[in-house]
């Protein structure tokens, strides 16, 4: 961490949506009125019956609610396609990059994303989805995703997003979940040369649902796949002579958007639920802002539709703004590590958006990949999804940013919608590797982790939490209140709990330590250490797991799996490969763990509770800081599983 601060440039604050004053006092008038200042910035969307109350929210456990807007109706597609229509039908909304480069690129303009949508919404229709029933989504990073997406909600259906990347039974699970009535996927999804084989995929996740499940296939690189007679649809063909003309259903402004799954501390994914109007709202609002986007920019965020981070800003922020948003199908190193430079020269890209993990990847190829493109539309840089070490920080600022841009670290989560923790780029001074300060309407407290009360001094540590309500709050867990309150309400009553640890410095700047909880962040993805633990557990030869974080160089965390085989099992490299397969089966490459030490014994209190924190000391190589072990059921233990670290890189 350092002390270097990086004030905006007097150009770019003239420039800018926001300078230092406007975003104090826009601040302070968010904190003494919400009602008042979200009655006005509600106003950014066009509502088809006009709200009459704005906030309407209770953080009390037992009785936790999250209202925004309620009396209004709206639709969502309406709001990031036809409003735009009159006066920028002509401009690109979508520039879609392929994996190949030899691959043109298309621009698909307002008009036709109006046209296409309307056609998916009618074949959806066609198919009897009805408003508010589930569709699960499982593409590759293609225009037809974002046409799907908007399609659900041109006709009130609710989508959930499933990320390319998972495997068959986690796509199952998510269908089972939420009661899905259609799949819409692809033949295959292109990266890195490669192609995952998703049809495929869907196919044998479809074995464990029901069998009323419609899938519907985009035939996108053709590549061949079974068909079910009955149950598989091709998309496009049906698109083709269906009616470019199917009118937005009226939407009330907590009707679900959508469902995304997330993987919390214990237990399956939770099915985080969105609301239509506040999120909405909330997503072009920090779209704008946190960006500084002006009308004519081209965004570009690398992130995946599959996560929260493509929700906000690939789809529903940059459209509702009318932007153009650029989605790209590849990767950051294919054909090589230029590409990212590449396609920002290409397509002229003004303010580009990525995760840590990507920087530092692209770091370990030099500055050469960078210097060999002319990168001079960019007018910003953004960062999301894990804390930004100093050393990618500088490489992003001084090769990517030549030493001139500013550098918007922005901390949020799927829960929160959107930006909850950023930099204004007009108005804050950055200091490398904090998220600096809360946007509009956001209320950060640091909490004692044990006693649970506000830490107030300005300079403190403790665990975020957020004390009141915004308009981009999730509102549920799909199906599950109680676990919703359980989840973000009951460790510290009042307060919406991020699950992340804090610091603020002397300045009130915001400096993220990472989850206090047992979840791993992986290259910017969150993970659950007790669903890759029941993946682990569930193979024959597995008796127990236990599954922590530590400290990775590329991906931020790695995942470290303790596993003790079941007796007369012998420990060899090959059963170490079969356990990585296994676990890619069972959720996805990103579950994978990075490395797995055979434990013949797991240090366990003598009520039979692992210790995790001797896990990650022993797993992170830090041995002398173990802490407390003498209430361990059996020490030895210990210094087994530090002998067999020791024997590892
Ligand atoms: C967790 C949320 C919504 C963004 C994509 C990830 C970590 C996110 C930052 C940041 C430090 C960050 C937190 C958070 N995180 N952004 N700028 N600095 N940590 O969404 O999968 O819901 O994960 O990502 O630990 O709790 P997610």
């Amino acid at each position: 961490m350092t002390d270097k601060t990086y004030p905006p440039s007097p150009e770019f604050v003239a420039n800018s949506h926001a300078d230092k004053a406007k975003y104090d006092a826009m601040y302070q008038a968010s904190m003494q009125d919400p009602d008042a200042f979200w009655g006005e910035h509600g106003k950014r969307i066009d509502w088809i019956e006009p709200y009459s109350k704005v906030k309407n929210t209770d953080f009390t456990l037992g009785q936790v609610n999250i209202k925004w807007f309620e009396d209004g109706t709206l639709n969502v597609a309406a709001n990031c396609i036809d409003r735009h229509l009159e006066t920028r039908g002509d401009q690109t909304a979508i520039i879609f990059e392929p994996d190949d480069p030899e691959t043109p690129a298309q621009h698909i303009t307002y008009n036709q994303l109006h046209d296409k949508v309307n056609r998916m919404a009618n074949v959806l229709l066609s198919q009897g989805v009805m408003r508010g029933e589930r569709v699960i989504i499982y593409m590759p990073m293609i225009p037809e995703a974002a046409y799907a997406m908007l399609a659900c909600a041109r006709i009130g259906a609710i989508h959930s997003v499933v990320f390319a990347g998972f495997s068959p039974d986690a796509l199952a699970n998510r269908i089972n979940d939420c009661q899905a009535k259609v799949l819409i996927t692809a033949d295959e999804a292109p990266r890195g040369g490669r192609k995952t084989p998703l049809k495929s995929n869907a196919d044998a996740a479809l074995l464990h649902c029901s069998d009323k499940v419609r899938c519907l296939v985009v035939k996108h690189t053709g590549g061949q796949t079974t068909w079910i007679e009955d149950r598989d649809v091709d998309v496009l063909a049906l698109m083709e002579t269906a009616s470019p003309d199917c009118p937005p259903r009226p939407m009330n402004a907590e009707d679900p958007l959508f469902i995304l799954y997330t993987s919390g501390s214990t237990g399956k994914p939770k099915g985080v639920q969105h609301s239509s109007g506040g999120y909405l709202v909330y997503a072009a609002m920090t779209h704008q802002y946190t960006f500084d986007y002006h009308d004519g920019d081209v965004f570009w965020c690398t992130a995946d539709v599959g996560w929260v981070t493509g929700h906000s800003y690939i789809i529903y922020g940059p459209l509702a703004n009318g932007a153009t948003t650029l989605m790209f199908e590849g990767v950051p190193t294919y054909p090589d590590a230029s590409r990212f430079w590449q396609v920002c020269e290409k397509h002229k890209v003004n303010q580009f958006y990525t995760a840590p993990t990507a920087i530092r990847a692209l770091m370990a190829y030099g500055n050469d990949p960078v210097t060999t493109c002319d990168l001079s539309s960019l007018k910003l840089l953004g960062t999301v999804g894990e804390p930004i070490n100093p050393e990618a920080w500088n490489w992003y600022n001084d090769v990517v940013g030549k030493g001139k841009l500013p550098i918007v670290d922005t901390w949020w989560q799927t829960e929160t919608g959107g930006h909850m923790l950023t930099p204004l780029p007009g108005a804050t001074a950055t200091k490398p590797g904090s998220a600096t300060l809360p946007f509009f309407g956001v209320k950060p407290v640091v909490l004692d982790p044990q006693s649970g009360e506000e830490n107030v001094d300005v300079e403190t540590d403790g665990v975020l939490a957020i004390a009141d309500s915004w308009p981009g709050q999730m509102r549920t867990i799909y199906g599950d209140h109680e676990r919703f309150e359980k989840t973000y309400f009951a460790d510290y009553k009042g307060y919406f709990f991020s699950g992340d640890g804090c610091r603020r410095d002397e300045d009130g700047y915001y400096w993220i330590t990472g989850r206090v909880d047992d979840v791993i962040n992986v290259s910017g993805h969150r993970m659950g250490t007790a669903e890759v633990e029941s993946a682990l557990v569930a193979h024959v030869d597995v008796a127990e797991a236990a599954v922590v974080g530590y400290p990775h160089d590329i991906k931020g965390q790695g995942i470290y799996a303790y596993v003790t085989l079941m007796n007369g099992v012998e420990p060899s490299d090959e059963l170490r490969k079969d356990l990585e397969k296994w676990v890619r089966t069972e959720i996805g490459p990103i579950a994978k763990p990075d490395l797995i030490q055979w434990a013949p014994g797991l240090p366990k209190t003598r009520s039979g509770k692992i210790m995790r924190r001797i896990l990650r000391k022993i797993a992170e190589n830090d041995f002398d800081a173990l802490g407390d072990t003498s209430t361990l059921a059996d020490p030895s233990v210990v210094d087994e599983l530090i002998e067999n670290r020791m024997n590892k890189k």
